[in-house]
């Protein structure tokens, strides 16, 4: 099915639910990973909502992804537990490793995206890191690199 079908289905779908814009574009973001500028105006010609307001609430909430994501997440815990275990220095590693330049959260080769959190849940094993559903704790920067090699 093409794209433009797919946003059609979703979007009938949600057409008469009040307040139905954010998880319509939830379910829309599923599609491709993200939300990509000719999709939101796609939507916006469909529904009828105006552009500004569909890029207004993609660009409000953190649950929109607005860059393809690589294939990898990785998500660096910034709570108290692992900031007070030098998570600083993990992030700085994991920038290094992954040639992040300022500002960008996803590898050049689309293997990863990096993002940071509030908590991971297991604060005893701080610094915690998270890639895709696995946790390393106790880390130290040598096990950075190990960890990515992995990969
Ligand atoms: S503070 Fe890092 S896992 Fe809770």
């Amino acid at each position: 099915m093409d794209l433009r079908k797919q946003l059609e289905r979703i979007i009938f779908k949600y057409e008469f639910v009040n307040g139905s814009l954010i998880p319509m574009l939830q379910e829309i973001q599923e599609l491709e990973g993200y939300l990509s500028k000719e999709t939101m105006k796609m939507v916006s010609d469909i529904s009828g909502i105006g552009v500004a307001d569909i890029f207004g609430v993609a660009t409000f909430y953190t649950v929109f992804r607005l860059k393809p994501q690589g294939k990898h997440t990785i998500r660096i815990c910034k709570g108290t537990a692992c900031h007070v275990s030098n998570a600083d220095l993990i992030l700085t590693t994991l920038r290094n490793e992954l040639d992040l330049e300022e500002g960008e959260d996803t590898t050049a080769d689309n293997k990863f995206t990096l993002f940071e959190v509030a908590c991971l849940g297991c604060c005893s094993l701080a610094p915690v890191i998270m890639i895709d559903n696995t946790t390393y704790g106790k880390l130290d920067p040598q096990k950075i690199s190990e960890i990515l090699a992995s990969y």
